[in-house]
């Protein structure tokens, strides 16, 4: 969330996905904006690096101790627990967690309790959750190319270290046939698919090629052909206004309603939150049918408490209620969220929701503060997936951080009025991240078909370098 504005290095916008047309793109608050799409494909997500772990925050000095963590394996560091983080204004509908069966603990099929909507001191009123269908049919226009763009949105030739030859083998020729292409497409739309990747493959030059010269439909599946994922997913945690199943609602409020804690040299740590998401609690709370504020903030952590040991939530402050994120190779992240305009206040990021993860050790140590208190300087991960970049605008935005670094200029639609249902899909078998807006119910149980038909939705391509 801190680097949102910095993408644009010199002249040359060093993102994966974008329209150089400049009259699709336009250019406001310093961002770029191009096609609206209904899902956005990460692929080549994972890297083998270290990242600085805190290993204490000492209260007498106010200094953190770290030390070097490695991490490798798919989807590496997204493979690690992940918290799940909302800014206002947003009106959460329904949020949930799917694991692959054949990996899930038979417990996973009963119904967990222990975290469940029954806690007396902060509830207030239960409400039935609220579901809206929306059925959008979002245009996504496939012929992609491989070329820079200048501020303006003119296509450049880069400068600097960049191997175009090597690097863009077919940028030139792709650019320049997609006007030329005589198909039904809207040829003035060419989409940057990759750009800065040292790793270009041959595949994706061939689909890029292909797809330049027989993309005909609005919608295209020559993009990304992913992995089918097999057997059924199951529900692990989810969230309904006013009920929860294994997940814990937190914020910022240490030391204030009875959990978290609050230090002259760390601030206030994480607490539970209560039910209109702002205020504290002393227990973990469901969080109600309500619209949390501008620049307000939430967090949906697991129902798994940290128990101290080494029980993989490695370092966290003392005194804050610590559990676990939402961790491993697979996993699918599912919300429905409004996010309905709100012009009146003055809060800081005033009118600009978001929703994003992080890596769960970053709010269990310090999310806003002395960078060497937390990982997350060090490439630990965070991942937005729906972020508003300037107050007011309706365009929400992805962007991945972590030792990769890239996203679209693409955008999902801000839920304004009616509510966005969308997936998250982790797939470890072939480290892609696919956000992809959805219709489907979010049930116990996710089909094979339903999972491999949202892996399978054409959409904006970002390949992380
Ligand atoms: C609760 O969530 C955690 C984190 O996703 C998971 O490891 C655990 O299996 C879940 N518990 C149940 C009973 O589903």
């Amino acid at each position: 969330m801190k680097l949102s504005n910095t993408l644009i290095v010199g002249n040359i916008i060093s993102l994966l996905s974008t329209v150089i047309k400049a009259d699709q793109c336009t250019f406001s608050g310093g961002n770029y904006y191009c096609s609206e799409t209904d899902a956005i494909i990460y692929s080549n997500v994972g890297l083998s690096s270290s990242y600085q772990d805190v290993t204490n925050m000492d209260e007498s000095t106010c200094q953190c101790s770290q030390q070097s963590t490695s991490f490798s394996g798919n989807l590496s560091p997204f493979n690690e627990e992940l918290s799940v983080h909302f800014r206002g204004p947003i009106n959460l509908k329904q949020f949930g967690v799917y694991y692959p069966a054949a990996s899930s603990s038979s417990s996973n099929l009963k119904k967990r309790d222990n975290n469940d909507a029954n806690e007396k001191e902060c509830t207030t009123t239960k409400n039935h959750q609220h579901r809206h269908k929306r059925d959008v049919a979002v245009e996504v226009v496939e012929v992609t190319a491989t070329v820079f763009v200048n501020a303006k949105g003119e296509s450049v030739t880069p400068v600097g270290n960049i191997n175009v030859a090597e690097t863009f083998p077919t940028t030139t020729a792709a650019a320049e046939a997609a006007p030329e292409a005589d198909n039904e497409i809207v040829s003035s739309y060419i989409k940057v698919s990759t750009i800065l990747s040292s790793k270009v493959q041959p595949q994706e030059e061939e689909q890029t090629t292909t797809s330049t010269s027989t993309s005909k439909s609005t919608k295209s599946t020559s993009t990304s052909v992913s992995a089918p994922v097999a057997g059924a997913w199951e529900r692990a945690s989810y969230f309904t206004p006013g009920s929860t199943s294994n997940c814990t609602f937190m914020n910022h409020q240490g030391g204030t309603a009875g959990s978290g804690t609050w230090s002259q040299c760390f601030g206030n740590s994480i607490s539970f939150a209560n039910s209109d998401g702002i205020t504290g609690c002393s227990s973990a709370t469901p969080l109600d049918d309500v619209t949390v504020a501008s620049g307000k903030e939430f967090i949906i952590f697991s129902g798994d408490s940290c128990d101290g040991s080494n029980d993989g939530c490695g370092y966290y402050r003392d005194g804050i209620p610590a559990y676990h994120g939402f961790g491993g190779d697979h996993k699918i992240f599912v919300f429905e969220f409004l996010m309905p305009s709100d012009t009146s206040g003055s809060a800081m990021n005033q009118d600009m929701p978001a929703v994003w993860l992080l890596n769960a050790k970053i709010p269990r140590t310090l999310q806003y503060g002395d960078a060497s208190c937390s990982c997350w300087e060090t490439g630990c991960g965070e991942m937005d997936l729906f972020e508003i970049l300037t107050a007011g605008s309706d365009k929400l935005i992805s962007h991945v951080h972590d030792g990769q670094d890239g996203g679209t200029q693409d955008y999902f639609t801000r839920p304004t009025e009616t509510s966005l249902k969308v997936a998250v899909i982790f797939n470890g078998n072939d480290n892609t991240i696919h956000i992809v807006e959805v219709s489907e119910d979010f049930d116990d149980v996710l089909s094979e078909d339903t999972v491999n038909s949202w892996l399978n939705q054409a959409g904006s391509a970002a390949a992380l370098p």
